[in-house]
C-alpha cells in the first residue's frame, strides 16, 4: 500500500508509521505535518534514509496542499489534532481549525480525487464522561470539553461523508495511550519526567478520575487491522482494558522512578473533569484484535525509556513548554 499518514510527526502518528513499516515491508508512507509544537522530527529519525518514507510539512486545512499529495495513494490516515485537553480550555481556536476545518478539508479531497479509504483516528472523549458500564460505537457522542467536542465535530463530518456520498470512511476511539515519544505535557510522560528531576507531580482534584490505558503500539496495532479489515463507514473502539485512578497511576511512576510520594501535589481541578473513560472494544477484537502488553510491564517499559531518552524529551520541556506550564499550573 501507498499510505499518506497525517499528523505523523507527533506521538501516535509516529509509532504508527514505524509500526507499518517494520510490519509490512513493501508499503510506503508519506507523512503530512504541520509541525506545531507537538510535531518533531526526531521522533522518526530513525526512518529519515528510508526509500519507503517521505516527509511534507503542511498544514491539513491547506485545500491545494492536501490534494497534491494524497493524489494517487491507497489509503490516507488521519492523526493530525490539536490533543491535548488543558490547552483547549485555554486556547481552543486551534482545535476547531485542525480538528474540524481540517478534517472537513481531507474528506472533500478524499471524495473528489476518489480515494479508496480514509481511516481517521478519534478518541474515546467524544462519548463524553462514563459512569457506569462502557460506550459502545452506537452511542450517542456527548462531549464535554473544547478539545472532545472539536473531535466530535471531525467524527460527525466523516460519517456525514459516509452517509451522504458514500466516502469509503472508518474511525477509530482509542481510549488514553502512553508509550514512548509522548510529548512531557500528558500526564504520564509529565509525571516520569517531573519525578526524574524531583520536582512534583500536579494531580487534579482527588484523585480519582479513571482513565483507561492503552500501551501505544498496541493501539497502532488495532488501527493497522482497521485499516485493513475493517468495513467501511465503520467506527471501532480501542480499550485497553485497564482502568485506574490517576492516584494509583501516580504511586505506580513514584516506585518505578523510586521517588517518594512527597513529590505528589494535589492541585486545583481542571474546569470540566471527566470523571471517567471506558470503551467496549467488542468490535475491533471481532476482527482480530487484542491487547498485546500488560500494563505493568509498558509502564515500566516506557519509565525506562524516558529514563533513557532524556536527549529526547529534555529539549522539549524548556522555551514555549516552560511558558505553558507556568500558565497552566502557576496558579493552582
Ligand atoms: P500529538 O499532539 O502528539 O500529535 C499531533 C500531530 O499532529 C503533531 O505532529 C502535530 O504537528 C500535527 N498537527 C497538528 N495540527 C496539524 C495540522 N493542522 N496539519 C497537519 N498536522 C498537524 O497527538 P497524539 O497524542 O499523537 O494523537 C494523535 C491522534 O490520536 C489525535 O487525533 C488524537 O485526538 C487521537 N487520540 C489520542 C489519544 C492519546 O492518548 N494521545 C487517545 C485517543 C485518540
Ligand atoms: O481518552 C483519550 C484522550 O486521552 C485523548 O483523546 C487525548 O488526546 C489525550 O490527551 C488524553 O486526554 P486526557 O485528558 O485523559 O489526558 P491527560 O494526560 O491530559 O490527563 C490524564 C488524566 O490525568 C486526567 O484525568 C487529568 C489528569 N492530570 C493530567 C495532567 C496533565 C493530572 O492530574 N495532572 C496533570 O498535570
Amino acid at each position: 500500500m501507498k499510505l499518506l499518514v497525517t499528523g505523523g510527526s507527533g506521538f501516535i502518528g509516529s509509532n504508527f508509521i514505524r509500526h507499518v513499516l517494520a510490519t509490512h515491508s513493501d508499503d510506503r508512507v508519506v507523512n503530512l505535518d504541520k509541525l506545531t509544537y507537538a510535531g518533531n522530527p526526531a521522533n522518526l529519525a530513525d526512518l529519515e534514509h528510508d526509500p519507503r518514507y517521505a516527509f511534507v510539512q503542511g498544514d491539513i486545512c491547506d485545500a491545494t496542499l492536501v490534494r497534491d499529495v494524497i493524489r494517487g495513494v491507497d489509503a490516507a490516515v488521519n492523526f493530525a489534532a490539536e490533543s491535548h485537553v488543558d490547552r483547549s480550555l485555554m486556547e481552543p481556536d486551534a482545535f476547531l481549525k485542525t480538528d474540524v476545518f481540517g478534517v472537513f478539508t481531507l474528506l472533500e479531497a478524499v471524495k473528489e480525487l476518489k480515494i479508496p479509504r480514509f481511516v481517521h483516528i478519534s478518541t474515546d472523549e467524544v462519548y463524553g464522561s462514563v459512569e457506569r458500564g462502557s460506550s459502545r460505537e452506537s452511542d450517542a457522542v456527548r462531549p464535554s470539553n473544547p478539545y472532545s467536542a472539536s473531535k466530535a465535530g471531525g467524527d460527525l463530518l466523516v460519517l456525514a461523508h459516509w452517509h451522504t456520498h458514500r466516502v469509503p470512511v472508518l474511525i477509530t476511539r482509542s481510549s488514553n495511550n502512553f508509550g514512548p515519544y509522548q510529548y512531557p505535557e500528558k500526564v504520564i510522560p509529565l509525571f516520569v519526567t517531573n519525578a526524574l528531576d524531583d520536582q512534583s507531580l500536579p494531580l487534579y482534584g482527588d484523585g480519582k478520575n479513571v482513565r483507561d490505558w492503552l500501551y501505544v503500539l498496541d493501539n497502532c496495532a488495532g488501527i493497522d487491522l482497521v485499516l485493513r479489515k475493517g468495513g467501511e463507514g465503520e467506527v471501532y473502539n480501542i480499550g485497553g482494558g485497564h482502568e485506574v485512578e490517576n492516584i494509583v497511576l501516580t504511586r505506580q511512576i513514584l516506585q518505578l522512578t523510586g521517588k517518594p510520594e512527597t513529590l505528589i501535589q494535589p492541585v486545583k481541578d481542571r474546569p470540566g473533569h471527566d470523571r471517567r473513560y471506558s470503551v467496549d472494544s467488542k468490535k475491533v477484537r471481532q476482527l482480530g484484535w487484542t491487547p498485546r502488553h500488560r500494563f505493568g510491564d509498558a509502564l515500566a517499559a516506557t519509565v525506562a525509556w524516558y529514563r533513557a531518552h532524556e536527549a529526547w524529551w529534555r529539549p522539549l520541556k524548556s522555551g514555549e513548554f516552560r511558558a505553558y506550564y507556568e500558565k497552566q499550573y502557576g496558579h493552582r
